[in-house]
């Protein structure tokens, strides 16, 4: 495994039991993503994307392969160790969002900060500067219900990256969108992951989407089909001999 490599799979299949029929949703996964870059998975409903990202996630455990993330085996921590983990260093942002309704924008955000011990007047000060971020300093008191659907995405990638995470996590983050929105909430992810020096990896059906990765990786029936490597100054830069 390179240095710079934060995230690395090896062999990674999950098999699901359906009244006792075995249902292989990913199969022998290798994948390596290094720091900083956006890596991008793609593939058609039910190819498996979900599952590879909440294996990676450490939302849901493997049924064979190993998983390193940060330099630690993440397949052989206990629930308990998993929570802390994503707690310390992960942030996710789901297709429908998963904000809590009874909550204003700024509570939402200061809730992962909240579950860290940090103080209200600090967490308070730091929602509303993420939030601010993403374009939302004017809605800090609304509540999801009263929010457009691009707005509660920004809100929830405001959350994702509030505790200042290495690796954000993103399922189909632009599915419940229109597609201009859906465009406007990418170039966000990828902007704020890349002006914080975080790792991207997100998950989705639309090639479209893909087109700010760095790397895209590509997935059919649990598979990994292909590999695209995306990233211009590793395009343009020359081989060096010695290495
Ligand atoms: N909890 C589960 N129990 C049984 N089968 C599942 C479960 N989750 C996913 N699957 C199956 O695994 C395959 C991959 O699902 P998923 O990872 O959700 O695909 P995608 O995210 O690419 O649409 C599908 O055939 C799906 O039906
Ligand atoms: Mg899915």
């Amino acid at each position: 495994m390179q240095s710079d490599t934060i995230i690395s799979a090896r062999g990674l299949s999950k098999i699901y039991l359906v009244a006792d029929t075995p249902v292989p949703a990913l199969v022998d996964v290798d994948l390596d993503v290094k720091r900083g870059e956006f890596c991008c998975i793609v593939g058609t409903s039910g190819s498996g994307k979900s599952t590879l990202l909440y294996m990676l996630a450490g939302i849901e455990t493997p049924t064979r392969g190993s998983i390193t993330i940060l330099g630690k085996r993440t397949d052989r921590m206990s629930e308990g160790q998993l929570v802390k983990f994503r707690r310390d260093n992960v942030g996710f942002v789901f297709q429908a969002f998963n904000l809590m309704p009874a909550m204003t924008a700024q509570q939402n955000v200061a809730l992962p900060l909240s579950l860290k011990g940090v103080d209200r007047f600090e967490r308070n000060l730091r929602a509303k500067r993420m939030l601010k971020a993403v374009g939302l300093e004017k809605h800090i008191r609304h509540r999801p219900m009263q929010m457009s659907g691009g707005q509660q995405q920004r809100v929830s990638i405001a959350r994702a990256l509030v505790t200042s995470p290495d690796i954000i996590f993103a399922d189909e983050p632009t599915g419940n969108l229109d597609s201009h929105t859906g465009e406007e909430i990418i170039r966000l992810l990828s902007d704020e992951v890349r002006r914080h020096g975080k790792t991207l990896v997100m998950v989705t059906h639309d090639i479209e989407k893909a087109k700010y990765a760095d790397q895209i990786v590509h997935i059919r029936d649990g598979r990994m089909i292909k590999i695209e490597n995306n990233r211009q100054e590793e395009a343009n830069k020359h081989e060096n001999p010695g290495d």
